[in-house]
C-alpha cells in the first residue's frame, strides 16, 4: 500500500515492523507534526471546544502584562529603532494581540517591532494572520531565521509540546524506553543496549533502578539556537511552562485529549502529548552561551509581581458586569490549586538588562 494511503497509526506500525521499536521523541515527532495527521498539524486544538485552554485564552490579562514586560525590556535596551519580536508557537495569536494592543502605547514600540511567529499548524497560522496582520507578521520555517537586531522571544506552552526522550535506570545502566509492537498493540519497551550512568547529568546518575529520567533534546537545541542570536545581538527570552526548576527523575509525558487525560500511545494524531519542561537543562544551555538566568518563577509571582491584581481590578471596575468573571480568571492563571505554581517563568537575557518581574 503507499504510505499516502495508510493513516498515521498504521505508518507508524508498519515503520515499527519494518525498523524495530521507535524512541518516544520519534513517536512523539510523528503523532504531534506528521505532515498530514500530526496533531499540531491539523485542526485548532485550542479553546474550550479543543482538547485544552492556555493562560491566554483564559484572560486578556495574560497578553497585557506580558506586552508591558516586552515594553520594558525594549526601553532598557535603549528604544533600539528596529528590533524583532519573536513568538515561536503563537496559537491562536491572543497572548501577542493583547500584548501589542498594550505595547502600541509606548512611542515608537510599533514602528521599531518586527514581530516574527515560528509555527507548524496551517489552520493556528490562518488565525495569526487574522488577530495579528495588522502588524504584518513574518513566519520563518527556522526558528533561528530572524534579523541581526536585537531580539525579543516569548514562548508560552512552546517548549513542553517538543519531543522529549526517555532513559529507565536499571543495574547494569540507563536503558531508553521505546515504543514496540506486542500482539499488534503499541506498547512500551525497553532498548536492549544499556547506556553508562556518566552520560546522564549529574542530577539523576544516582537515581534509584526503575527511576525514569526525561530529555528534552529538541527544547535544548532550540534554545541554543535563539540563545546564540540573543547573545550576539541582545535581548532576552521568556517562557512559560509547566515544569521544573532542577533536572530530576520522573515521568511526566502525558496525553491530553478533549480536557482529560488519555493513552499516550492508542490514538497519534489526535490526543495532545506533552512532558514538564526541565528549566534546570535549559538554564544550563543558556549559562553554557554566557546569557544570564533569572532565578525560576512561578506564574503566580511573575503575574503578581508584574501587577495582575491591579490589572483585574482595573478591568472590573470598567466592566461591572464581568466583576465574577475576571475575578474566575485571575484565580485560575494565579491560585496555587490552579495554573499558579505548576507553571513556571523561564527568563533569560544578555547585555546588562535586568527583566521585571523577577525576584
Ligand atoms: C500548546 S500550544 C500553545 C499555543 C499558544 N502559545 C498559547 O499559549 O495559547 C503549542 C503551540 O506550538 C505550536 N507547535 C507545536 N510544535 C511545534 C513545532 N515543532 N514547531 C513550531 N510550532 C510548534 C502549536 O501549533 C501551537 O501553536
Amino acid at each position: 500500500m503507499a504510505s499516502e494511503q495508510l493513516s498515521l497509526s498504521e505508518l507508524i506500525d508498519r515503520q515499527i515492523r519494518e525498523t524495530g521499536p521507535m524512541s518516544i521523541a520519534t513517536f512523539m515527532g510523528l503523532a504531534l507534526t506528521h505532515p498530514r495527521e500530526g496533531y499540531y498539524t491539523g485542526a485548532d486544538p485550542l479553546g474550550a471546544k479543543g482538547d485544552f485552554v492556555t493562560a491566554p485564552e483564559i484572560s486578556q490579562m495574560f497578553g497585557e502584562l506580558i506586552g508591558f514586560f516586552v515594553v520594558n525590556l525594549w526601553q532598557q535596551l535603549g528604544e533600539p529603532r528596529s528590533f524583532t519580536l519573536l513568538e515561536p508557537g503563537p496559537g491562536r495569536g491572543t497572548l501577542m494581540q493583547d500584548a501589542l494592543r498594550v505595547a502600541a502605547r509606548a512611542e515608537g514600540f510599533l514602528d521599531a517591532c518586527h514581530l516574527q511567529l515560528f509555527e507548524t499548524n496551517p489552520a493556528l497560522k490562518a488565525q495569526q494572520a487574522e488577530r495579528l496582520g495588522q502588524y504584518k507578521p513574518y513566519w520563518a520555517d527556522e526558528i533561528d531565521a530572524v534579523a541581526d537586531d536585537p531580539l525579543i522571544v516569548v514562548a508560552n506552552e512552546f517548549f513542553d509540546a517538543l519531543p522529549i526522550r526517555q532513559f529507565v535506570k536499571a543495574p547494569d545502566g540507563w536503558h531508553e524506553r521505546q515504543v514496540g509492537l506486542r500482539d499488534g498493540k503499541r506498547t512500551f519497551g525497553l532498548s536492549p543496549t544499556p547506556i553508562p550512568g556518566e552520560a546522564m547529568p549529574e542530577a539523576v546518575r544516582n537515581a534509584d533502578d526503575g527511576a525514569i529520567y526525561e530529555v528534552n533534546l529538541a527544547a535544548a537545541d532550540a534554545l541554543q539556537r535563539l540563545g546564540k542570536r540573543i547573545a550576539a545581538q541582545r535581548g532576552a527570552i521568556l517562557a512559560i511552562d509547566y515544569g521544573y526548576a532542577d533536572t530530576q527523575t520522573g515521568e511526566t509525558l502525558q496525553a491530553v485529549r478533549r480536557h482529560g487525560f488519555a493513552d499516550a500511545l492508542e490514538a497519534p494524531g489526535e490526543a495532545d502529548l506533552s512532558a514538564h519542561v526541565d528549566f534546570g537543562a535549559l538554564a544550563r544551555v543558556a549559562g553554557d552561551l554566557g546569557l544570564r538566568a533569572e532565578p525560576l518563577a512561578t506564574q503566580r509571582d511573575f503575574l503578581s509581581r508584574m501587577g495582575i491584581v491591579e490589572r483585574a481590578s482595573a478591568l472590573a471596575r470598567a466592566n461591572p458586569g464581568q466583576i465574577e468573571t475576571i475575578a474566575a480568571a485571575l484565580r485560575r492563571l494565579t491560585d496555587s490549586s490552579e495554573m499558579g505554581t505548576l507553571f513556571k517563568v523561564f527568563c533569560a537575557s544578555a547585555g546588562d538588562l535586568e527583566p521585571i518581574g523577577f525576584a
